[in-house]
């Protein structure tokens, strides 16, 4: 699709319903062709720039893998050891890279920043997640929601997202839900439910796709005929200790766990966690909050559900990287 060639990935609404779609086929036909060892290489030659300033596993290997797969070479900057932000502005970086780079990825804080990099790079820039968007996640999630329910469409679909809502997974989530009309139920308490400008604004763009968004603190109301139950943590990267306490008394009661599933009425119902989730305590942070509030055997999600059948979290982190792959060789990419 010539329209997308380079433009930027910064957020869904950036995109057309049929952009999206194109996205969505292209991410499909490259993960076949992948695992029918018939890739094509339409990266060959490029570099590409990998700005961290968040820890992460799964977009930084996706873009590597991604961009290795296609022919490309990568620069992992990381959150120290370059001068960003330190000593030299993200206007000023963006100038110095666009002179070296045909694409740069960036993780961090602000929408702001990815936004000011793309207006001054001078080449393609791609939002691997801010404070505000995750929106090759949301790719991710759709590909994998296609795959589980091969019989339905999108617009025929019923997500559930539970938990913060407030964040950059609930706000992508509204802009995905306009985007390919989904039937999207935002689960959770008031305190946590995204700004009002983004939903009113959400729903105004769902009306050409037949996109439903309902906010609701119920849970047995919210996640009737669920085909989907997504979470993800209850504290964002970046944000301070101290909501820790506040937002575990807020969404205690909404964990996604066997008595919630089973709330759907949905035997088939699928889970969802963008990932890292806690689930259990087998990590530092995990084992702190164990101890600290008593959440062994899970916080946002229960171990149980997350590793029964129901779970889908491993297709989506694989897709991760097809998603991603989609989206550089679309924008950078000579097809
Ligand atoms: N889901 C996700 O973005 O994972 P990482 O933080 O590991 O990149
Ligand atoms: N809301 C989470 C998503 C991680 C992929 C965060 O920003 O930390």
């Amino acid at each position: 699709m010539s329209q997308l060639y380079q433009r930027h990935f910064l957020r869904l609404l950036d995109f057309s319903p049929a952009e999206i779609d194109y996205l969505l086929t292209l991410s499909a036909e490259l993960k076949s062709t992948k695992k029918s060892a018939t890739e094509k290489q339409y990266l060959k030659g490029k570099n590409i720039a990998l700005i961290f300033e968040k820890d992460s596993t799964r977009t930084r290997c996706s873009f590597e893998v991604a961009a290795y797969d296609q022919g490309a070479n990568v620069t992992y900057l990381g959150p120290s050891g370059s001068q960003i932000g330190h000593k030299e502005s993200m206007k000023d970086t963006a100038r110095v890279l666009g002179r070296m780079y045909d694409g740069i990825q960036y993780r961090g804080y602000g929408q702001a920043l990815v936004e000011t990099l793309a207006e001054y790079a001078g080449v393609p820039v791609w939002n691997g997640l801010t404070t505000e968007f995750h929106p090759t996640q949301l790719l991710a999630d759709l590909l994998t929601m296609q795959e589980q329910l091969p019989t339905k469409k999108l617009s025929e679909m019923t997500l559930v997202y539970v938990g913060d809502a407030r964040n950059n997974m609930g706000n992508t989530m509204l802009e995905a839900a306009a985007l390919v009309g989904l039937d999207l139920r935002l689960v959770a308490p008031k305190g946590c439910w995204p700004e009002e400008e983004l939903v009113a604004h959400c729903r105004q763009a769902a009306q050409q796709t037949g996109g439903k968004i309902t906010l609701t603190e119920n849970i047995a109301e919210g996640v009737q005929g669920a085909d989907f139950i997504y979470t993800d943590v209850w504290v964002s990267m970046g944000e301070p200790k101290a909501v820790w306490e506040e937002r575990i008394a807020l969404l205690r009661g909404y964990q996604v766990n066997s008595e919630m599933l089973a709330l759907t009425g949905n035997p088939a119902v699928k889970f969802l966690h963008c990932l890292p989730a806690f689930h259990d305590d087998q990590t530092t942070l995990g084992r702190q909050m164990a101890e600290q509030y008593g959440l062994h055997k899970g916080m946002e999600v229960s171990d149980e559900v997350f590793e029964s059948a129901h779970s889908v979290v491993f297709d989506q982190a694989e897709n991760r990287m097809h998603t991603i792959k989609a989206v550089m060789v679309a924008t950078l990419g000579q097809r």
